[in-house]
C-alpha cells in the first residue's frame, strides 16, 4: 500500500535531474552498500520550499534516488526487470506494500519518515528507465555511463 501524502509532513520534491554535473550541491559524502550517497545530512528545501524533515540525500550514481523524497511507494521495485532494488529497512524484501512499516514519532520515523528504495545491484541496471517513468514523486534519475 502506497503511503498517503496526506500522512507525511513534507511534500516530495522531484530528484534535481543534474545532480552528477553539480558536486557542490551534492558531494559524494557517503557510501552504502556499495553505491555512493550524496548530501547526506544536508538540510534541503521539499517542494514547499520548507526544510525537509529528513537529511538522507541521493544513493547511487547512474541510478540515483532521492531518498527524502522517496515515500515508499514500490512501483520501481515491481517493475525492474533486473532486482537492482530492494527495500533499505527490509533487506531481501522486494515489491508494492512490503516495505518495512515504520511507527510515527519513533526514532525510524526521525531518520526516514518511510521504507526508501535502495539500488543493492546497481550494477545490473540496464536504463530500461521503467523505474524513472513509474515513480508517482519522481524520486529517480537513471543516467546511462
Ligand atoms: Fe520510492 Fe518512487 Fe520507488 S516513491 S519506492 S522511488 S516508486
Ligand atoms: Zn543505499
Amino acid at each position: 500500500m502506497m503511503v498517503q501524502l496526506s500522512s507525511l509532513d513534507f511534500k516530495p520534491k522531484p530528484i534535481d535531474r543534474d545532480f552528477l554535473s553539480k558536486p557542490d550541491e551534492f558531494p559524494v559524502n557517503g557510501e552504502h552498500v556499495g553505491h555512493a550517497v550524496r548530501a547526506q545530512g544536508t538540510q534541503r528545501p521539499d517542494m514547499d520550499g520548507a526544510p525537509y524533515p529528513t537529511k538522507l540525500g541521493i544513493h547511487g550514481t547512474e541510478v540515483g534516488v532521492d531518498w527524502d523524497c522517496c515515500i515508499a511507494d514500490g512501483a520501481c521495485l515491481d517493475v525492474c526487470p533486473t532486482q537492482v532494488y530492494e527495500w533499505a529497512l527490509n533487506p531481501g524484501q522486494i515489491g508494492t506494500g512490503n516495505d518495512h512499516k515504520i511507527e510515527k514519532d519513533s526514532d525510524e520515523w526521525n531518520t526516514y519518515r518511510t521504507d526508501k528504495t535502495d539500488m543493492i545491484r546497481e550494477k545490473d541496471c540496464i536504463y530500461c528507465m521503467a523505474c524513472e517513468t513509474v515513480c508517482p514523486v519522481q524520486a529517480i534519475k537513471i543516467t546511462p555511463p
